[in-house]
């Protein structure tokens, strides 16, 4: 018997197993959104009352069971906080609460109902599970994984600054107890299908190519087990298995405020409570409702309706949108194919770069001029793929991949060539132009320079349409952005090959165009210069950097020109000077000059040991902390406006998102240009203005803010 609904199929064969597909229409992605729920909803009324044995859910889509609950829904509670209530005053009526916390509470209305079935239900997880597809899969009795390597699973919740909501703080904590369900929850972190397994996620793996009739058998299996025992018994009995005496003794009430406290304390050296408050609504959850299941439900849905319609995870929600408009960037009909890449340059970046693009199933030829840096690639590959790859085919295929390449024999069968020599406009010149002779006439060439224009590159090119910039970030296989620069004479299908490579790789690429510093660099290094005014005026280096990660930035900008190199920022400083009223300072130049070049040479403007600064500075009353971080930050906002109007790319969203992806700019303030917008164009433009009669002309505002305040 086959019933089809919208976004549901309902099956039900001979033995009496119900089989539930979701097939959410128009889209590769399955989420639960509010329409989907409600149909589940109805279907699970309607089944309760016939006879059946078991219940599956699994998906109809490749590779995805449920991606989670629909952001995009979420973006429709998003008001501004300043008329919510807070979670001591929830009887205020607020709209966007109020909608946000029906939505939530109908989430756990279905999955209770799932979890209330008169029959054992299994959740067959033929892909990625996240979010809301992770509390449905929770709700039922069993989990069973499809072997995949690609299928992720977790509640990556708080990366959106909310938690689970639909029962799935009560249901992970009654599987996993307090440490794994927090470390899973608190962390927003995705298992592979293994790791879920390891964490007890999950009951089975079973291997991808099974059919579905097997798959039956399993579940005939797994009802086996029970011997039989009614419904309710064999709740009663799974969850006997997992209850330990651990997890009853940390569920005690003089124990958990400990628990909290360490949970708390740990959560803190990693994000603030002001800027990211969800992990810590989580743990409060925890500490003062764990074992009263229906209580903690209404608690869960309260807090999230209240987390969801905060400044805080609107502004998350748009990186997540932002982050989904760079992808889609990287998407085409018409694929050129990329099999073969050829890097010429096999030092920092381009050994990187190389190990990345093998990571991702690339063969890739490198050539240095030096045999000692082909050597070196080879080791770095080494422990690269022995850490990542368990599997020891994968292992040696991927090394198979990495080939040293010291005769530039690669040049000749290159779909893309990437240069990643020295920054030096001859050198890149004349490796271009040999390149040319060689290479196949349809490859593409790309450089990695950081700062040369693309059109004094391609001088010596008879087709300089066919060079494109790809700017990859340090360290490649952590940075998730990477800018295509096109300078005029770069041909689209240049362009778009590379848009479309960093979406092969799994980067997110930003088009720019080729000026001075491209985008990221361009923003960043005013922002680097002024703390080493800063410091040049006296402050201790730990005292700037508090300001900046206080104001929201991942790290301070000392630390990171120590961790970046005092040679790149002063090379791109230098290169910056020319074109920009950027001044390079003294002490930047004596250091480079000395030998001092930051956490590579143990000493910058922190001196380190074991790799971690040393801290010398206790005490310090001049500036306060906003002022700091004022001077810091308006510098970056001053050429972020600068380049909007300059058009280095082409709209404001595209611009938040290459700082928040190349820089880690504050993630939670949503951008550079949406949080000037937020603060008032007129009143950053005037702080400006003040900032300019303190410190001098490189605080005077740029040309853009006019057509901002007059846009
Ligand atoms: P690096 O000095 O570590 O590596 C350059 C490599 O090129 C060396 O191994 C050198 O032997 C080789 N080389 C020099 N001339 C050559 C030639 N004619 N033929 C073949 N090999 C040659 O430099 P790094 O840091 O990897 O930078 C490379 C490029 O990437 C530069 O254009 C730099 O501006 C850019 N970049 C650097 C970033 C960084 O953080 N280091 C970040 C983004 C871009």
């Amino acid at each position: 018997m086959k019933t089809s609904y919208t976004n549901w199929l309902v099956e039900k064969d001979n033995e009496q197993i119900i089989t539930l597909s979701l097939d959410k229409p128009d889209t590769t992605t399955n989420v639960l959104s509010q329409n989907v729920l409600i149909e589940l909803q109805s279907i699970l009324d309607d089944i309760r009352k016939v006879p059946a044995k078991a219940l599956i859910f699994q998906s109809k889509k490749d590779n995805c069971f449920i991606a989670g609950a629909d952001v995009k829904e979420f973006s429709s509670f998003l008001n501004s906080s300043d008329n919510l209530p807070n979670q001591s005053d929830l009887k205020k009526s607020d709209t966007a609460y109020d909608q946000a916390l029906h939505a939530v509470q109908l989430g756990q209305h279905v999955m209770n109902s799932i979890e209330n079935l008169p029959f054992p239900t299994f959740a067959l997880l033929n892909g990625h599970c996240l979010g809301g597809g992770m509390e449905l899969a929770l709700a039922c009795d069993y989990r069973i994984a499809l072997d995949n390597s690609k299928t992720r699973l977790g509640l990556p919740e708080v990366k959106l600054g909310i938690h689970p909501g639909f029962g799935g703080t009560v249901r992970t904590n009654r599987l996993l107890g307090v440490f794994k369900s927090m470390s899973l929850m608190l962390s927003g972190r995705t298992l592979s299908v293994r790791g879920a397994m390891r964490l007890g996620l999950i009951d089975e793996i079973i291997s991808k190519n099974i059919k579905n009739k097997y798959f039956k058998k399993l579940v005939n299996l797994w009802l086996d087990k029970a011997k039989g025992q009614t419904r309710s018994k064999l709740k009663y009995f799974k969850q006997q298995q997992k209850r330990s005496f651990y997890y009853n003794l940390f569920e005690m009430d003089f124990v958990r405020p400990l628990i909290a406290y360490m949970l708390t304390k740990s959560v803190s050296k990693k994000v603030q409570k002001t800027h990211y408050p969800a992990p810590f609504e989580l743990i409060n959850l925890w500490q003062f409702h764990a074992g009263n299941d229906d209580f903690m439900m209404k608690k869960e849905a309260e807090s999230v309706a209240s987390l969801i319609t905060s400044d805080t995870a609107q502004n998350l929600i748009r990186v997540f949108h932002l982050q989904d408009r760079l992808k889609t960037l990287s998407h085409s009909k018409k694929d050129k194919p990329l099999e073969h890449i050829h890097i010429i340059g096999g030092g920092v970046m381009g050994g990187d770069i190389a190990i990345e693009c093998v990571y991702r199933g690339f063969t890739v030829t490198v050539h240095d001029q030096s045999h000692e840096v082909l050597a070196r690639l080879i080791q770095r590959g080494h422990r690269f793929f022995k850490h990542k790859l368990k599997e020891n085919h994968l292992y040696q295929s991927s090394m198979d991949r990495l080939i040293p390449d010291f005769k530039n024999y690669g040049l000749k069968k290159a779909d893309l060539i990437i240069e990643a020599i020295i920054e030096d406009t001859k050198a890149k010149q004349s490796v271009f132009k040999y390149a040319e002779q060689i290479a196949k006439p349809e490859c593409i060439f790309a450089t990695n320079t950081s700062s040369i224009p693309l059109d004094d590159i391609s001088q010596v090119l008879s087709s300089p349409e066919r060079l494109v910039g790809i700017h990859f970030f340090n360290p490649v296989a952590r940075m998730p952005l990477i800018e295509v620069v096109s300078s005029k004479l770069t041909s689209t299908a240049a362009r778009q090959f590379a848009l479309q490579f960093a979406g092969k790789i799994g980067k997110l690429p930003l088009p720019v165009t080729s000026t001075p510093g491209f985008l990221v660099n361009r923003i960043l290094t005013p922002y680097l210069l002024e703390a080493i005014e800063l410091y040049g005026e006296g402050i201790p280096a730990e005292f700037i950097d508090k300001a900046a990660t206080h104001f929201g930035m991942p790290m301070g900008p000392i630390q990171l020109a120590d961790k970046v190199g005092l040679d790149i920022c002063l090379s791109v400083a230098t290169n910056l000077s020319k074109s920009q009223s950027v001044r390079v300072p003294e002490k930047l130049i004596q250091w480079v000059e000395n030998g001092r070049l930051g956490i590579k040479t143990h000493k910058g403007f922190y001196d380190y040991k074991n790799g971690k600064p040393v801290y010398k500075a206790s005490h310090y009353d001049g500036l306060s902390r906003a002022q700091i971080s004022n001077r810091l930050m308006f510098r970056l906002f001053n050429e972020a406006v600068a380049c909007l109007d300059e058009k280095v790319v082409e709209n404001e969203d595209l611009l938040d998102a290459g700082i928040i992806f190349g820089t880690g700019f504050a993630p939670f303030l949503g951008g550079p240009m949406h949080y000037i917008k937020h603060k008032g164009i007129e009143e950053m433009d005037h702080t400006l203005i003040d900032l300019s009669k303190d410190y001098g002309r490189r605080f005077n505002p740029v040309i853009g803010w006019d057509s901002l305040i007059y846009k």
